[in-house]
């Protein structure tokens, strides 16, 4: 390879990072589903180091609110999904596709009901190869999901934009009293001049008659 070869192949990579190496971001699950929509339960573990070879199965267990037990209700292995009963199909993969090293193991949710809400964990079985030795991790994550009839907003959110319209319409009729308030100024200081004016004027002509007077009352 050349160096500008090199060089090129270095330049595609940084811009298209995720065809390189596959830029992982360790972003947290929603925790809020909507009954009867499709929502994704988020599991990502990214690896330490990217250039590590790594091979992972992925494991999801549920457990229902008010139940003692987890049970296991999807495997992922070798790029091929297993189900167990509990979900009767309405679980998808959602995670990395076309490669044995999972590190997103997010699966979507069809059809959310009520009784969905619970604990999910997912597991990550993964195994780091080394030049000379092997080395297995197990990562878990964990999702609490509730489930409600409507998207709700947090009460903080709620506030916030209660706050923005509070500030806007005050600064509105802020500005507008201090429009009315300089017009106000204006036209008084303008009358004022106005009044100044014609005075200076009068007092002008006044004293010019005054001199008149005086030259004739002089000359008399
Ligand atoms: C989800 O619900 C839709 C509409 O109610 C239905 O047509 C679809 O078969 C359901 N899918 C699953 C996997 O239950
Ligand atoms: C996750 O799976 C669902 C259902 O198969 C699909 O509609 C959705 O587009 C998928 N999302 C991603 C990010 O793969
Ligand atoms: C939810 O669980 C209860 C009790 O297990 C069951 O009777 C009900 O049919 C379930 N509802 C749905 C929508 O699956």
């Amino acid at each position: 390879m050349t160096p500008s070869h090199s060089l090129l192949l270095f330049l595609s990579c940084t811009l298209f990072v995720h065809q390189c190496q596959g830029a992982c971001a360790e972003v947290d699950s929603d925790t809020e589903a909507v009954a009867g929509r499709g929502f994704k339960l988020g599991c990502i573990s990214c690896k330490r180091r990217s250039e590590v070879k790594a091979a992972a199965t992925v494991e999801w267990y549920f457990q229902a609110d008010g139940e003692v037990d987890f049970v296991q209700i999807y495997t992922y292995e070798d790029g091929a999904p297993t189900e167990s009963e509990h979900f009767k199909g309405r679980l998808d993969w959602n995670g990395t596709k076309r490669s044995r090293d999972i590190q997103d193991a997010s699966i979507y949710l069809l059809n959310v009901t009520f009784n969905d809400s619970g604990t999910y964990h997912c597991f990550f079985n993964r195994i780091l190869s080394f030049d000379n030795y092997e080395y297995t991790t197990t990562i878990s994550k964990l999702v609490r999901l509730t489930v409600v009839a409507k998207a709700t907003r947090g009460t903080a959110s709620i506030a916030s934009e209660v706050m923005m319209y509070v500030s806007i319409i005050g600064l509105q009729v802020w500005l507008l009293i201090e429009m009315i308030y300089c017009y106000r100024k204006i036209s008084a200081a303008g009358e004022e001049a106005l009044r100044e004016a014609a005075n200076a004027e009068y007092l002008a002509i006044a004293s010019e008659s005054k001199d008149n007077c005086a030259g004739v009352q002089v000359g008399e």
